[in-house]
C-alpha cells in the first residue's frame, strides 16, 4: 500500500544476490509504473528499448485483455538483462519490464471492460487469469520470480498477490505502518488463490534508524509475528535506514561491474541473510 518503504531496492537488492547463485534464475516482473526496478536492473539503453518495443506487461495486457490477441507472455520477457557479474558470470536475470504506459494501459483496460458491464472483481479476476498460468510456466523456467508492486490498489498488483508464494511486506517499524499491518497481512492472504504449504506474508523490517521510536515499533511487530494467531511472519534481517543502501543500488559506472563491488559489506551481508531466509522458505 505504501510508497517509500524500499520495494523496489528489495526487488533489487534480493534478486541480483539470489541470482549469484549459479544453479539459480531470477525473473523480475515489473507492475509498478515507476518502472525503477526495470530501470536498475536493466540499465537505460535495454530499458528504453524495451519500451520502445513495447515488450512490457502493460503491452502484454492490453493485447490480451483488449486486443483479444492470444500472445504469449514469453516474447515480453527479456533475458539476460543484468550487467553484473559475479565469479566469472553474468547473473541470470530476466525482466518483464513495466513502463510509464502501465497507468494509462490500466485505466484504458478498465474502462474498455466496465463498458462491457464487467465488474472490477471481473477485471481482477480476468488478468489473473491470464497470470495464472503464465506463473505455472515460470514457475518451471526460473527458480525464483519476484514482483515488484506499485503502492496502492491495482488490479496488476492484486494479480500478482494472488499468484505468489510468499508476500514480503517491506515496513518501516514506525507508528503508521504498524496500524494496520495485521488487518493489511490478512486482506492481502485472502487474494491468494491457492494455499500452498509454507506460503505466507512475511514483514520486512526497512529503513530502521537508531531511535527508540523505531526500537519499540520493530520489537512491537516482532512480538505479534510470533503470536499464535499471527497472519504474518517476520524477518530476521532487517534493512537499516542509510544512505549506503540508495547508493549502492545505483549502478555501478563500471564497465563490467561485479556483483562483489556493487554490494560490498555491510549491503552484502544484509542482502546475503535475506536471500538465505528466502531460501529457507521455500
Ligand atoms: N534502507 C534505506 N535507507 C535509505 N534510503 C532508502 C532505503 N531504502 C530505500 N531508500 C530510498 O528511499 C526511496 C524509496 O525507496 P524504494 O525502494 O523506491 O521504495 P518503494 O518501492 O517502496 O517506493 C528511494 O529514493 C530509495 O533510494
Ligand atoms: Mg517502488
Amino acid at each position: 500500500m505504501k510508497g517509500g518503504v524500499g520495494k523496489t531496492s528489495t526487488v533489487i537488492g534480493l534478486g541480483e544476490t539470489l541470482a549469484t547463485n549459479p544453479s539459480d534464475s531470477v525473473l523480475v516482473v515489473d507492475v509498478d509504473t515507476q518502472a525503477n526496478a526495470s530501470y536498475c536492473l536493466a540499465g537505460e539503453e535495454i530499458f528504453k528499448e524495451l519500451v520502445r518495443d513495447e515488450r512490457t506487461i502493460d503491452a502484454f495486457l492490453h493485447r490480451r485483455l483488449v486486443d483479444g490477441d492470444n500472445c504469449e507472455i514469453e516474447r515480453f520477457i527479456r533475458k539476460h538483462v543484468s550487467h553484473l557479474s559475479h565469479q566469472n558470470r553474468h547473473l541470470d536475470i530476466s525482466l518483464l519490464a513495466s513502463s510509464p504506459d502501465l497507468r494509462v494501459t490500466e485505466r484504458e483496460i478498465i474502462f474498455y471492460l466496465t463498458k462491457r458491464n464487467l465488474s472490477m472483481e471481473a477485471i481482477e479476476g480476468k488478468t489473473i487469469g491470464i497470470l495464472a498460468p503464465a506463473i505455472e510456466l515460470f514457475r518451471q523456467q526460473y527458480t525464483y520470480v519476484i514482483f515488484d508492486c506499485a503502492p496502492g490498489i491495482s488490479a496488476f498488483t492484486t494479480a500478482a498477490i494472488s499468484v505468489s508464494d510468499i508476500i514480503i511486506i517491506p515496513t518501516i517499524p514506525d507508528f503508521l505502518s504498524t496500524l494496520g499491518l495485521a488487518a493489511f497481512a490478512r486482506s492481502i492472504l485472502k487474494e491468494r488463490r491457492h494455499n500452498r504449504s509454507n506460503s505466507a506474508a512475511y514483514v520486512l523490517i526497512t529503513r530502521k534508524n537508531k531511535t527508540k521510536h523505531h526500537k519499540e515499533h520493530h520489537d512491537l511487530i516482532k512480538g505479534r509475528a510470533g503470536g499464535p494467531d499471527s497472519v504474518f511472519g517476520i524477518f530476521d534481517t532487517v534493512i537499516p535506514e542509510s544512505a549506503i543502501i540508495p547508493q549502492a543500488l545505483r549502478s555501478v559506472n563500471d564497465a563490467h561491474p561485479t556483483y562483489t563491488q556493487k554490494y560490498a559489506d555491510p549491503i552484502g551481508n544484509i542482502f546475503s541473510g535475506l536471500a538465505k531466509e528466502i531460501r529457507g522458505i521455500k
